[in-house]
């Protein structure tokens, strides 16, 4: 409850520390003066018991399954919304109005073209460098060529610079994919809708016509809309940390996008259709289940297990539909890959190991087979997954510079290495 108070006793002594109540879910211990009176720090490595912030953005209950962007369920934004919808949801805490979301759209189309010596930047990366290795330095390029949207004091430029982001990461994704496959960059092309026009830049060609699919350009909107957020999560606390020194938001989305990359956390979707991939078949699955269960063996299910969600994770229901709308869509009538997800699936939530640990699919399971089904590369997943993911950093991050209270977060240690000692010359060790 509110105002009530936790008490630790530490060598005799007793500490009193607030509680503090959020709107739903777990309250917190106010440790803040825990060092001043005991001398100790807290030590909880993965942060698995840590409230780090006060945030109003994103709330997940993993034990239920329920994940809600300012209070609404991603099921109802992900049915009823757009994606631009929910990145204005986010910003600025409520669903725009008619005239607002007219405005907003408006204000996005009008940022989606980047500087054009941008694309002579690009020049320098190796063809076959990985698109998210092009992503997280053209991100962190960006601050070299928007300097009028660094002045993080500003308001006027915090807000260019989260319309700049929002607008040109799609630009740059599909800058990322052509340039690894060779092809001409495609400009963007403001008649179109948000992920319409991120599709053309993708996939059209100049010697060609390109029409975007509807259907398809829906499901991945849709895809963006379940990735935009999710609470404090590594890239998303690495853009708070990066920010909270004061550093430029370009600086801080590509710190967040180089966490996002590791197979742990937004390289998952990549690792997931690999992991079918060599799989193969059905009857390689056993021996696959097998090889997660062996504690001496690294293997891990990709695409499962999560460390909020120990429930079924609400938006892989959401993409697994869209999974098969998409296959539908584009007449894929067998698809290998999907039998071993839906077998996969099937034998590891009715084996005890799976459902001790509580280990249930994760947004990555299904979602490579769809943006496989689309066209994209594997190596292009993780950049989609930082598209989408941009809104929501950009939000936490506004919520942190706005805070008040904001200090740089500096997390403390428990040292284990050599006590002092005296340096011995390089003749006398
Ligand atoms: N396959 C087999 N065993 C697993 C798996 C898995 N995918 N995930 C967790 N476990 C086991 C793990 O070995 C451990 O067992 P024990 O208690 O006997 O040591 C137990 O379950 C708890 O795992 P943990 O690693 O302590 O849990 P965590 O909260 O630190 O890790 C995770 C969460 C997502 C990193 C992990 O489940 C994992 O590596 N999953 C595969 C990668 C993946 O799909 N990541 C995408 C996450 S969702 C997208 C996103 O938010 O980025």
């Amino acid at each position: 409850m509110s105002g009530t108070t936790s008490q630790l006793q530490v060598d005799g002594k007793t500490v009193d520390m607030a509680i503090k109540t959020g709107s739903i879910g777990p309250s917190v211990i106010d440790i803040g003066k825990l060092y001043a009176q005991t001398g100790m720090f807290t030590y909880d490595p993965g942060f698995t018991s840590t409230a780090a912030c006060e945030s109003q953005i994103t709330y997940i209950d993993g034990d239920e399954g329920v994940l809600l962007y300012r209070g609404y369920p991603i099921e109802q934004l992900a049915e009823h919304g757009d994606f631009l919808e929910t990145c204005y949801l986010l910003l600025e805490g409520e669903l725009p109005t008619a005239s607002q979301k007219a405005d907003f759209d408006y204000r996005v189309t009008r940022h989606t073209m980047v500087h054009e010596q941008m694309a002579r930047f690009f020049q320098g990366f190796r063809r076959d460098a990985h698109p998210m290795a092009v992503m997280v330095g053209s991100i962190g390029a960006m601050s070299a060529f928007y300097h009028d949207s660094t002045d993080i004091s500003d308001p006027h430029q915090r807000m260019v610079a989260s319309m700049r982001m929002i607008a040109k990461m799609p630009t740059l994704a599909a800058m990322a994919y052509k340039y690894t496959v060779g092809q001409p960059f495609v400009y963007p092309l403001n008649s179109l809708d948000y992920t319409s026009n991120f599709l053309r830049m993708c996939f059209a060609v100049p010697a060609e016509e390109y029409k975007v699919n509807p259907v398809l350009s829906r499901a991945l909107d849709r895809i963006f809309i379940l990735h935009a957020d999710h609470e404090q999560n590594a890239s998303t606390s690495t853009v708070r940390l990066a920010g909270s020194s004061g550093a430029n938001p370009f600086a801080c989305i590509a710190a967040g996008a180089a966490c996002l990359w590791g197979p742990a956390h937004g390289g998952a979707n990549e690792a997931a259709l690999k992991m079918l991939e060599e799989i193969g078949s059905v009857d390689n699955i056993p021996k696959y289940i097998a090889k997660a269960k062996d504690k001496n063996d690294p293997f891990r299910l990709m695409g499962f297990g999560h460390r909020v969600y120990k429930n079924y994770d609400p938006r892989a229901k959401i993409m697994q539909k869209t999974t098969h709308e998409v296959l539908n869509e584009l007449g894929i009538k067998d698809d290998p890959l999907l039998d071993v997800a839906i077998e996969l699936e099937r034998i590891a939530l009715s084996d005890s190991y799976f459902i001790e640990k509580k280990l249930y699919p994760n947004i990555d399971f299904y979602s490579g087979i769809t943006l496989k089904a689309m066209g994209f590369p594997t190596s292009m997943f993780t950049a989609l997954f930082a598209l989408a993911r941009t809104v929501g950093w950009i939000a936490q991050w506004k919520e942190m510079i706005e805070d008040p209270s904001q200090r740089i977060g500096r997390p403390r240690q428990l040292y284990t290495g050599a006590p002092a000692r005296e340096y011995a010359p390089i003749g006398r060790r």
